[in-house]
């Protein structure tokens, strides 16, 4: 199991209730703000799917569950998927902090059991999105991205928000173009190159 690799990571007696163990994982971990992100972004993703006609569990599920792979350390994120012989880009050797969203995932199978592949995939392209997404993947996406993890309001929050009442891939691609477009995008990884060339397509 990917926890027991990390011998620094508390692991908290669990509930049975997936918002009670994210929430204690996260907290004895000292990642309070994490968890008062992640519950900010169920409540966003749980209005986006009831918008969108999705699932709203499964939207809640994905949305507490897509950081919690924040209670290891960035350094030793590469070290572990290296360890493990998987693949990465060059954005992710660069800043392996963008691995947080594939560890997420396999912390979601492998430590709150879960199996649902649409609650699965929108954790792992979260940060970056992917070609061919699907609703929830973008649902997730553009759910942590307007309840963003810093203080006040995202500066691309309108451009998303006046383009979520379109469609989810209007307001994925606004939220590209507008980090694209003002240079804030740190390297470019291929998935998300990858996405947004897609969004443009349709
Ligand atoms: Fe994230
Ligand atoms: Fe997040």
């Amino acid at each position: 199991m990917i926890l027991h690799d990390f011998s620094y990571i508390v692991l908290p007696p669990r509930a049975g209730d997936l918002a009670e163990d994210v929430r204690a994982l996260l907290e004895a971990n000292d990642k309070a703000k994490t968890y008062r992100h992640v519950r900010d972004v169920a409540e966003a993703n749980a209005a986006i799917a009831r918008r969108y006609h999705l699932d709203d569990d499964k939207c809640r599920a994905a949305a507490l569950l897509h950081d919690v792979s924040a209670v290891i350390r960035p350094a030793d994120m590469l070290a572990w998927v290296d360890k493990h012989g998987l693949p990465t880009c060059e954005a992710e050797r660069k800043h392996p902090f963008l691995l947080h969203q594939r560890l997420s995932r396999v912390m979601a199978e492998e430590y709150f059991g879960v199996a649902d592949v649409e609650i699965l995939a929108p954790i792992e392209c979260h940060t970056t999105l992917k070609e061919n997404a699907t609703s929830y993947d973008m649902a997730l996406f553009i759910a942590d991205k307007l309840a963003w993890d810093q203080e006040g309001t995202p500066p691309f929050f309108d451009a998303v928000s006046d383009a979520l009442n379109h469609s989810l891939e209007a307001a994925s691609l606004a939220y590209m173009d507008y980090m694209v477009d003002n240079g804030l995008l740190l390297c470019p990884h291929v998935n998300w190159t990858a996405a947004q060339g897609w969004l443009r397509s349709l």
